[in-house]
C-alpha cells in the first residue's frame, strides 16, 4: 500500500530535524513542504525531483500531488514546520489519504515550542511554579472563539500560538496578574532569532517597538521568569 511521509522539520535551524527526517527528506522523490516556516537549507538538501510549496495550496491539490505520485512508487514526503501534530492541519491530509487507500507515517519534529523555551533558557514546568503547560491559539480567520481568557486564569505556563497578528486582542483577554512574566520568541533558533522579555502589562507594547508581526511565540507565565523566582527543588535529583 503507497505511503505519505509527514515529516516535523524543526522550528528553523535545519540541524534540528530528527536523523529519520532529514535521511527521508534527502532520499525523498517528491517533497510537499509548509513554505515560510521551514528553513529553505532543509529543502536544498533533497534530491527530490519534485518540491513543490504547499503555501496558498488548496487541500485538494495538495491529496491530488501526494496521491498521484505515492501511487506510482516514489517517495513522498510531506514536510510541516515544528512538529506536526501542533497546529499543522495534518487530520485533513490523513483523513483524505486514507479515504484513498494511501498509509501514512509521521516522524515527529522539534515544536517552534521546545525552540522558544531553549531561546529564553527556562523549564517550562519547574517544580513550585507550574506543572502544566496549556497550548492554545487567539481567534481569527481560521477559528471564530478562543479561550485565552478562561484558560489563562488557571496561571499555568501558556504558549499562543498563531499570535503574532493578534497581540493586542491577546492582551485584553489575558487574566493573569500583571505583573506576571511574559516573553516573545521571534524566528526561535533562526539566525535572527529575537527573545523579548517582560510582563503581561508591557509584552505586546514590546512586540510592537520591536516590530513583531509574524512567526512568534507568546509565552506566558510565572515559569518565564528569568529569575527563576518560586522554584523548588524537585525530588528527581534527591
Ligand atoms: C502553523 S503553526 C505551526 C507550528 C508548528 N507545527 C510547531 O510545532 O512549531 C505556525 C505558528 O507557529 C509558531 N512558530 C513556528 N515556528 C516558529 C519559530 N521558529 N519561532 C517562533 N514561533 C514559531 C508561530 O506562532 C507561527 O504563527
Amino acid at each position: 500500500m503507497p505511503k505519505i511521509y509527514f515529516i516535523g522539520a524543526g522550528p528553523g535551524d535545519p540541524e534540528l530535524i530528527t536523523v529519520k527526517g532529514l535521511h527521508l527528506i534527502e532520499n525523498a522523490d517528491v517533497l510537499l513542504y509548509a513554505g515560510s516556516l521551514v528553513n529553505p537549507l532543509l529543502i536544498q538538501r533533497s534530491h527530490a525531483s519534485v518540491k513543490v510549496n504547499s503555501y496558498g495550496m488548496k487541500l485538494e491539490d495538495q491529496i491530488e500531488l501526494l496521491v498521484k505520485h505515492a501511487e506510482s512508487g516514489k517517495i513522498v514526503v510531506r514536510l510541516h514546520s515544528g512538529d506536526p501534530s501542533l497546529y499543522g492541519a495534518i487530520s485533513e491530509q490523513i483523513i483524505e489519504l486514507e479515504k484513498r487507500g494511501l498509509r501514512v507515517e509521521i516522524i515527529p519534529g522539534v515544536s517552534s515550542l521546545f525552540g522558544a523555551a531553549a531561546a529564553l533558557k527556562v523549564e517550562l514546568t519547574p517544580k513550585g511554579v507550574s506543572e502544566s503547560v496549556i497550548i492554545t491559539r487567539p481567534a481569527g480567520n481560521t477559528l471564530d472563539k478562543d479561550y485565552i481568557r478562561e484558560l489563562s486564569r488557571l496561571g499555568f505556563t501558556m504558549a499562543i500560538f498563531l499570535g503574532s497578528s493578534h497581540l493586542d486582542e491577546i492582551q485584553k483577554s489575558l487574566d493573569y496578574p500583571p505583573d506576571t512574566p511574559a516573553a516573545i520568541v521571534y524566528h526561535a533558533t533562526w539566525g535572527d532569532e529575537l527573545c523579548i522579555r517582560g510582563t503581561v502589562s508591557d509584552i505586546v507594547e514590546k512586540a510592537h517597538e520591536a516590530g513583531i508581526e509574524r512567526s512568534a511565540l507568546l509565552l506566558i507565565g510565572n515559569a518565564v521568569d528569568s529569575q527563576r523566582k518560586g522554584v523548588i527543588r524537585s525530588h528527581l535529583y534527591s
